[in-house]
């Protein structure tokens, strides 16, 4: 585990522990506040992330930025990070192999920022950090607490441009997040 995120930076800068390497223009490391209370954890990199190396930046990142907006929940604030650094092509779900082999990134983030709270976007996310057993279906809106950290599971922003009832899902979840903070 590197101490600072600049050694952290510089140890993923080249990285090819697996397969998805082959095909990124850029890693998508992380952004935002690294000493944040609230870290959001998504899936991966799509197609605009992958040319701008930035988290959430395309559609799916702009209806986020929407959620924040209304909450109250400052971007700059907050760091955003994902489970894998780069693209799978034609935005796959990430394959077990590539999970384990980027995770020691994402834990080494979450040690350097440690954030009081955790919001775990989809499906992958939540299974990769809390475990295979989790539902999001299940589990999203419901708060879990480990070794001291609260996680809030909740939909992935892609589904809901998908499927627009689950948006009112998505800002309830973040409004109780906002909440824990005050
Ligand atoms: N979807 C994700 O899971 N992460 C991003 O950074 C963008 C879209
Ligand atoms: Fe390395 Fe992660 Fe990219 Fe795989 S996804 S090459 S482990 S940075």
């Amino acid at each position: 585990m590197y101490q600072t995120f600049e050694e952290l930076k510089e140890s993923i800068k080249d990285c090819k522990k697996c397969k998805l390497c082959n095909n990124r223009n850029n890693i998508v490391f992380g952004s935002g506040n690294e000493n944040a209370d609230i870290m959001f954890i998504g899936e991966g990199p799509g197609a605009d992330e992958d040319i701008q190396g930035k988290p959430f930046v395309g559609k799916a990142g702009k209806l986020m930025n929407c959620a924040f907006e209304g909450i109250g929940i400052n971007r700059e604030e907050v760091y955003i990070a994902n489970i894998v650094k780069c693209r799978p092509p034609s935005n796959r779900n990430p394959e077990k192999d590539e999970v384990e082999a980027c995770l020691d990134y994402l834990r080494n983030q979450v040690l350097l920022v440690k954030p009081k709270i955790i919001v775990l976007l989809g499906s992958v996310a939540l299974k990769a950090i809390l475990g295979e057993e989790y539902s999001i279906t299940k589990s999203r809106g419901k708060w879990i607490e480990k070794k001291g950290i609260k996680y809030m599971p909740t939909f992935h922003p892609a589904a809901l441009l998908r499927d627009s009832q689950k948006k009112i899902y998505f800002w309830n979840d973040l409004k109780e997040v906002k909440k824990a903070i005050l």
